[in-house]
């Protein structure tokens, strides 16, 4: 079943990908992190779905930047293969050293992928896939539209499927928690705009409308639920 999935994934016409990747070398990742933490793989593939949708809400057209979104999607946290099991699955809070320990998938995640000689497109998306529209993320402390767009896209996504996703210490959280807390953070974690139309691509998903703003009231008793110490957490395990 595993491997028709990823067999089955291959994207049609793209023997030689934009990206520089060749469909073996992406294929031999991905077998790598399904081998080696299934979750995680499960996770890129809906993560790749949801990108794919957001991409083509925001009117992204460039088949080149489609295509790093497509892959860095799939392959955003490959650098989780150089963090050790015991904190990938710890059932419980990181400690903040823990914490710094798991931050540095994105930078090795880059590495991995310059040393196959990718674009810079999807080196830079999965090296920025955690950075903060209001600048305190991760690893640059990008902010704003220094963020490439495609990590911008990706970021969301990545949250909503890990929000709504069982981890060792909690369990997965409703749509319309996860898209409240997404909304929370409209103009600090996340852009504005693609805020606005991971919403719209939600449509139909979650079993009533949440709108940006609309969305603070629900917001309010998800937050008091989930504290910061929660969502730090939830970072890590991103
Ligand atoms: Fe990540
Ligand atoms: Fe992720």
């Amino acid at each position: 079943m595993q491997e028709a999935f990823v067999r089955g994934s291959r994207p049609v016409g793209l023997d030689a990908l934009e990206t520089g990747l060749s469909w073996p070398t992406i294929d031999s990742l991905v077998r790598t992190m399904a081998a080696r933490h299934a979750a995680t793989h499960r996770h890129a593939r809906r993560v790749q779905c949801y990108a794919l949708a957001l991409a083509q809400e925001n009117e992204i057209l460039d088949v080149d930047l489609v295509e790093a979104i497509r892959e860095g999607a799939l392959l955003h946290d490959i650098g989780k293969l150089g963090i050790p099991d015991r904190l990938l699955c710890k059932p419980g809070p990181l400690t903040p050293r823990e914490y710094e320990v798991v931050k540095q998938h994105a930078v090795l995640g880059a590495d991995i992928l310059a040393a196959l000689a990718c674009s810079g497109a999807l080196t830079l998306i999965v090296r920025h896939h955690h950075e903060n529209w209001d600048g305190s993320g991760y690893p640059d402390g990008l902010c704003g539209e220094a963020i490439p767009v495609g990590a911008r896209v990706l970021s969301i996504v990545d949250c909503y499927d890990a929000l709504t996703s069982d981890r060792p210490y909690r369990r997965e959280l409703s749509h319309h928690d996860a898209v409240a807390m997404i909304c929370e953070r409209r103009g600090t974690m996340y852009d504005p705009r693609m805020v606005d139309a991971f919403l719209r691509t939600m449509r139909g998903v979650i079993d009533a409308p949440v709108t940006g703003h609309g969305a603070e009231a629900r917001t309010s008793d998800v937050g008091a639920q989930h504290s910061n110490a929660l969502w730090m957490s939830e970072g890590a395990a991103l």
